[in-house]
């Protein structure tokens, strides 16, 4: 029986794997032109690093984290998302103290969710994290980034929403008057409800249970337990965000289903793709860093799924990609295989940009140049029994009616840059 990957954990192929290239380069040199600097963090942390991050009471850490016991007993968890190794690693080295405070990242995160279309066991992120910075002006950057990179990616249909969640002072006073109001309509809960409204009952303001639509829409509001800094912060956001011609709608439900956050959350999303619509999601998490270890940091970030923003626009990268090689090169004759691959070499030293294939496998001249046209490739090169004795080359165009035409090798990479763009 043929092995199978893991339930939830895909294969890349080279069907996708050329449009995940360009969105993947489009979005970093996005990131890089804002000033960002790449971190690069290991997929594997101690399970404390999440377990105090994104809180002991969330489905993350409940449900849904690889955790395993190593060969030295000690508990290892591969990563779920990766806010919290980032401040675990600029606390180690001290990256608080350097300049630059922006940092990105991507990478695989791994969730024991239910597979389903746009949810996985396996996905990727692409991530920023800032530290240090506490005004809204950063808040709007991070949301001005990801408006350029829906721009770049030609996604015209993503929602921005966003809320506030106050301090950490505003969100127990809130979670108080959320708990006293859905204690006082329990018989209403469904179990998972029930479950939230003991460990944290603003998780019941995300429920998805249609039942429970009007009980959370007649909730308290949390901007009525909002001190008067969170408030002016968030207005001042969603001044910068409207000069911007940002479109933007508040949603007072969206709470998000990681402890840390503070102030300004925000998610994107589109109907596109069901009930997984959220593509990016962040906000301020200015209690985090001082949680694991370091000073009272403010910081705020966000990420977002690769495998949804891919799926939004896949088929249209897909043609963009440019994998047809620009030259195929054959042979007839297997005793000067050396010759024709230092030919090979030669071209793509001075021409590195060019696609150069030099066919290995030996086979006839007809069965080689059949290849040569399936491979889409712009021109072949032949080297034929007449070429081997002259110093010279054939090159044949297969993509247009021009004439083949024989050139001596040394003339040949000259001739070629007239054919190849
Ligand atoms: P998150 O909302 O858990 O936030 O995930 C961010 C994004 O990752 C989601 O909006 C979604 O696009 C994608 N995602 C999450 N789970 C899955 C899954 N099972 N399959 C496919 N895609 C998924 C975080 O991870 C935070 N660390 C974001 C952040 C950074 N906040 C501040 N800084």
């Amino acid at each position: 029986m043929k092995l199978q990957s893991i339930k939830g954990m895909n294969d890349i192929t080279p069907v996708n794997s050329g449009a995940w290239k360009i969105a993947e380069n489009l979005l970093i040199k996005i990131l890089d032109g804002y000033g960002y600097q790449q971190i690069r963090l290991p997929i594997m942390e101690k399970t404390a690093v999440f377990e105090r991050s994104i809180g002991d009471v969330t489905d993350i850490v409940q449900k849904e984290m690889y955790t395993f016991e190593d060969r030295n007993g000690d508990s290892l968890t591969l990563r779920p998302e990766g806010t919290a190794g980032c401040v675990r690693a600029i606390l180690q080295h001290g990256l608080l103290n350097q300049q630059n405070r922006k940092f990105w990242y991507i990478g695989p995160m791994f969730r024991h969710e239910r597979p389903q279309k746009g949810r996985y066991r396996q996905f990727h992120q692409i991530g920023v994290e800032v530290f240090d910075l506490e005004g809204p002006d950063i808040d709007s950057e991070l949301i001005m980034m990801t408006a350029k990179m829906w721009e770049v990616l030609e996604l015209t249909d993503l929602r921005l929403e966003i809320n506030t969640l106050g301090t950490v002072e505003n969100r127990k006073k809130y979670s108080r008057e959320l708990f006293n109001y859905f204690s006082s309509h329990r018989e209403k809960l469904d179990a998972d409800s029930i479950n939230r409204l003991e460990r944290n009952p603003m998780r019941i303001l995300d429920s998805k249970n249609p039942a429970l639509r009007e009980l959370i829409d007649e909730a308290p509001r949390l901007d009525q337990c909002l001190d008067a800094d969170s408030q002016r912060h968030f207005d001042k956001l969603c001044e910068i965000l409207s000069k911007a011609n940002i479109a933007f709608s508040v949603n007072p439900h969206l709470v998000r289903g990681l402890d840390y956050y503070s102030n300004t959350v925000f998610e994107w999303v589109t109907d596109r793709l069901g009930a997984q619509g959220t593509v990016c999601a962040g906000g301020r998490y200015d209690g985090l860093v001082e949680l694991l270890g370091g000073k009272p940091t403010c910081a705020v970030g966000f990420a977002m799924g690769l495998e949804r923003l891919i799926e939004l626009c896949a088929q249209r990268l897909n043609r963009e990609n440019r994998d047809a090689p620009d030259i195929y090169i054959i042979s007839t004759r297997e005793d000067h295989v050396a010759e024709v691959m230092l030919y090979a070499e030669s071209i793509r030293n001075v021409a590195p940009d060019w696609r150069v294939i030099c066919h290995c496998g030996g086979g006839s001249i007809k069965s080689q140049l059949r290849k040569a046209d399936r491979s889409e490739a712009a021109l072949a090169i032949i080297f034929g029994e007449q070429e081997f004795t002259d110093g010279t080359v054939t090159i044949k165009p297969l993509r247009n009616q021009a004439k083949q035409f024989t050139i001596e090798q040394s003339k040949s990479i000259a001739a070629l840059k007239s054919f190849i763009r």
